[in-house]
Parts: C-alpha cells; structure tokens; sequence
C-alpha cells in the first residue's frame, strides 16, 4: 500500500508518518510538505533515510505537481493533513487560509478522482461547529451538529468538508472526514497553546492568557488522534463523518497553572491579555459513534499525557530553539544541498 501524507513537517502530520511507518512497515509512505513557517523537516530527520518513506517538497495548490505525483505514485490512500492551522493568523490574515484549506483540498480531490485512490481522508476540527456554551455542559458535539463557523480558519476547514462531501456524492470519490478536538503532544509548533506557554514559562518570560481563561478547550493526545486516522482510513465507512475526542475538557487557565506546576514555575508569570476576536468558548466532543464503530478508545490520559509532553519538550529543548531563532528553516537547504527536491 501507499500512502501519500499531506502536511507531514508539521504537528500531528509528523507524529502520523512515525504512526504509520511502525503501524504498518510493510507500507510506502510519501509525505508532501509545502514547509510554510509551520513546516519543520527537521522533526522528520529520523526517518528521511527509511527506505519505505520519501519527502516532497511541494504545495497542495500546486495542481501540475499534484497531478504528476499522483501519475507517479499511485497512491492507494490520501491522508489531508495540509492546512494553514492557527486561529489567530486567520484573524490577520484569512487569504492563505481560504487558499490552502481549501482550494488545496479541491486539487488533492480532483487528483484522486483522475487517478483513484482506495481512499481519501479529509483530517477535519470540531471548530467546525462552532462552540457551545459554558452553562451547558450536557451539550457535546455529534457528527449531525450543524456547521456554523466562528474563524476564517473554521470557515475554511468547513468549506473543505463540504467540497470532501460534494465529491463523494457527485464524482464518488471513497472520502472519510475526521473531526478532532484540540491535540498535545510532541512537536507542536510553539504558537499554539500548551507548547507556547512551556517555552516562555521556561524563560520566565509572560504568559499571555486571552480574555479570562475561561474558554474550554476537548484536549487530546496526538497520538490517540493518530490511531483513530489509521482505524478511519483503513475500518471507517466511505462518505462518513468520524468524531475524536477523549472527554478531557480543562479551562485554558487550569491547563496554564498545570504546565506551571509541573515546570515548578510561578503562576505569577500569568498575564490575562486582550481576548481574541470572536473566540469560541466551549469544544466537547461526543465521539461514541467512533468508538462504537470502530473500537476506538483513546489511551492517554491527560493528567499523564501533559506530564509526558512538558518532559518531552523539556528533553527536546534545542527543537524549540531552533523554531524561537529561525534555524530550523536552513534545514531543508542542508539536507538538500545538491539534490533536486525530492528525497
Ligand atoms: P501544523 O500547522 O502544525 O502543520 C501544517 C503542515 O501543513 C505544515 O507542515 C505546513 O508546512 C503544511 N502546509 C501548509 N500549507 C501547505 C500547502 N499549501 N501545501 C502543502 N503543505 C502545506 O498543523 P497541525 O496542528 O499539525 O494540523 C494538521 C491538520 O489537523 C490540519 O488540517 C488541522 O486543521 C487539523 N486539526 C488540528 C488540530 C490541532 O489541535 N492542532 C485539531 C484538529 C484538527
Ligand atoms: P490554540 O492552541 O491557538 O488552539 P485553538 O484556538 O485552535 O483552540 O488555543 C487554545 C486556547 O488557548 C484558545 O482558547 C485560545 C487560548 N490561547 C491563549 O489564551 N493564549 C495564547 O497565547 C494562545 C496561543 C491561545
């Protein structure tokens, strides 16, 4: 089998290549990576010289490239992971969003349908539903929650589940969507959250909190996340909407003062700061139909999983480094120096 990993430098794309190369050693993996400031090549250092796994360099929107990669390739499964991710970029700039979210996955689509593939899964978000309230907490996200969209960034992850559902209904392309609540883990890109705050509070630098740190956020391990991906593509039902979540709802602050305590470091770093713009209060996810249908149970809880994770990045020090300093963008020249692209 082969399978063609879309946005693999990234978070939760490099944790799926590692999942797959040990989950299924006998399958070919490709990894397409536009390498945006969110890309770091260096996270997949470890497994650049693995026969069974190659990298390209390229741009989802690239349709000459796609089309000649698949022609190439003949994937047998098409993993979407490609997206520009941050809420808050979004907010400054929705113009890249709308491209990549979304006009990237039509040309993905239309090289799957041209060329077919066993399957195509769409790596989606519960921000597609918007939020929910904080008084309700009996209220969860189902597959047949509405779309109502908050973000240039939720508006275009929307916008691309559409587009997944318009080509199973019209072209019948083999489509599965997945929508995940908020992942943790190794290798997050440090803007995001729980990565931002363990680099800072490092420095005892400020710990810039939105609003009140009231807002909920579903937290799960990437490596639960991971293992649903596999079981969707390889168990999940053609044209099917899959939840993942694990029931771990934390404030944002209960999630700071955690971090704070296991690096030993004061909550007096805390600095409540302007609210984002249209910010979603509450994420919760009922993923039953996933764990009915497929077995799926997440494994990690997150009282360990964030333990873990502050160790991880506390072990990893110079990975968070070199993206503070930039470095980690000369990497891709020094592996390539010499060759045309492709590894
Ligand atoms: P990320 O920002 O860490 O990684 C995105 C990757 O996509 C980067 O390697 C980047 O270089 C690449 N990329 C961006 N634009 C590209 C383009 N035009 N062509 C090719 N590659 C491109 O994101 P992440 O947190 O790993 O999220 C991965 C996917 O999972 C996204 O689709 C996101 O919507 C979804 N998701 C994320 C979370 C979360 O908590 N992080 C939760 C649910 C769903
Ligand atoms: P984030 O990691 O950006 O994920 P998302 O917006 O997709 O849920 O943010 C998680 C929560 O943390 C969200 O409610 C916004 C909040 N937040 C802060 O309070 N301070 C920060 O510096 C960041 C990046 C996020």
């Amino acid at each position: 089998m082969k399978v063609l990993v879309t946005g693999g430098a990234g978070f939760i794309g490099s944790n799926f290549v590692f999942h797959m190369l040990k989950a299924h050693p006998d399958y070919d993996i490709v990894c397409l990576d536009a390498l945006t400031y969110a890309g770091n090549l260096s996270t997949l250092a470890p497994v650049m010289k693995e026969g069974n796994f190659s990298f390209v360099k390229g741009d989802i929107t690239d349709r000459a490239l796609i089309m000649d990669l698949f022609a190439k390739e003949k994937f047998d499964y098409v993993v979407n992971f490609a997206a520009e991710s941050h809420v808050d970029r979004s907010i400054e700039d929705p113009g890249v969003f709308l491209r990549t979210n979304i006009l990237g996955t039509q040309v993905l689509l239309d090289a799957s349908r041209v060329y077919g593939v066993k399957r195509f899964h769409q790596v989606s978000t519960d921000e597609v539903y918007g939020d929910l309230p904080l008084d309700r907490p009996d209220l969860f996200f189902t597959e047949e929650t509405p779309i109502k969209t908050s973000s240039p960034y939720s508006a275009s992850k929307a916008s691309a589940d559409l587009l997944v559902e318009a080509y199973h209904r019209t072209f019948k392309v083999p489509v599965t969507i997945s929508r995940c609540s908020n992942n943790y883990g190794p290798y997050q890109f440090p803007e995001k959250l729980i990565p931002l705050i363990i680099s800072r509070a490092l420095k005892n630098e400020t710990l810039p909190v939105y609003g009140k740190g009231e807002n909920v956020r579903d937290w799960l391990h990437v490596d639960d996340h991971c293992a649903a991906i596999d079981l969707i593509l390889h168990q999940g039902k053609e044209g099917e909407v899959y939840n993942i979540g694990g029931h771990n709802e934390k404030t944002n602050l209960e999630v700071v003062k955690t971090i704070l305590k296991e690096l030993g470091k004061p909550e007096s770093l805390i600095t409540f700061v302007k609210d984002r713009a249209g910010h979603d209060m509450r994420y919760a996810i009922d993923p039953s139909k996933t764990r009915r249908e497929l077995n799926w149970e997440p494994t990690i809880l997150f009282n360990e999983g964030i333990k873990e994770t502050v160790k991880w990045y506390l072990e990893h020090n110079e990975w968070l480094e070199e993206i503070i300093s930039g470095d980690y963008r000369e990497y891709y020249q020094k592996f390539y120096e010499g060759k045309d692209g492709e590894a």
